[in-house]
């Protein structure tokens, strides 16, 4: 039986994992991603989980977020048990709750700047006011190009574009997955700091995954995940 101490965690915190563990393979040949996880992030708190590469990171943020599914485990959002296994609730849960930016971007190439962000408000059949738009596309720095195809978009702009993307719903929780990996060191500093600011402004929740140390230190806090397993705090 969970104890009260748990149950007023789960209840306080944005995100609550208990005991989740993940393995890829067929058994024959496993690999252990996820060993035995517990973690807690607060409401509002931009949390950085540092590791190397290959250390779980997105496999992690992948189970938060509801984009595959885990041996053992439970996971808590804003208080409330996910149905990890179910695919429908997952997704409505992502469409409502969760901003997403993907290591690998997944912008759709077919569409321009501004349909790739509002793909989230049409599927969750939602629109914006044009104001409210304008301001937002304005934060985020994709206001000018909101008309352009991807290919003509730089790499530190397309990122803006994964940023807003992430952003437009308004989710209570953001997961980011190295959202500075795919540019150099100048643009990756520009641009995290625009999600950090823009989620500290609205009060977002963000989890923010990378292998760079040094962005650790713009987060509130940060955890270090090590084969698997979450260590000490990075120091
Ligand atoms: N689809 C998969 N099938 C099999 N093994 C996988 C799969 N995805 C990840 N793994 C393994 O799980 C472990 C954790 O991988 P994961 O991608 O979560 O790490 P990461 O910290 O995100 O790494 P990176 O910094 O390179 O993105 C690694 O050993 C990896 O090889
Ligand atoms: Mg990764």
């Amino acid at each position: 039986m969970r104890n009260l101490a748990e149950k007023e965690n789960n209840e306080k915190s944005m995100v609550s994992i208990r005991h989740l563990y993940k393995s890829y393979g067929n058994g024959i040949s496993t690999t252990r991603a996820l060993y035995n996880i517990n973690l807690e992030v607060e409401r509002g708190e931009i949390l950085a989980i540092v590791g190397e590469s290959g250390s779980g990171k997105t496999t992690l943020l992948n189970l938060i977020g509801g984009l595959d599914v885990c041996e053992e485990g439970e996971i808590y959002l804003d208080g409330e048990l996910l149905d990890l296994g179910n695919d429908k609730a997952m997704a409505e849960c992502r469409r409502e709750s969760i901003g997403y930016v993907f290591e690998k971007i997944q912008l759709i190439p077919g569409l321009n700047v501004l349909e790739n962000i509002l793909l989230p408000v049409r599927l969750r059949g939602g629109a914006i006011e044009k104001k409210q738009l304008t301001t937002f596309l304005k934060r985020l720095e994709v206001f000018q190009m909101r008309r352009e195809p991807l290919r003509r978009l730089s790499a530190e702009e397309r990122q803006k574009v994964a940023v807003a993307r992430a952003l437009v719903n308004i989710p209570k929780l953001v997961l980011a997955d190295e959202p500075t990996g795919n540019l150099n060191s100048r643009s990756g500093d520009y641009v995290l700091d625009l999600l950090i600011q823009y989620c500290r402004d609205y009060g977002q929740t963000l989890i923010l995954a990378t292998h760079n140390r040094a962005y650790a230190r713009l987060a509130d806090r940060c955890v270090e995940i090590k084969d698997g397993r979450i260590s000490a705090p990075a120091s």
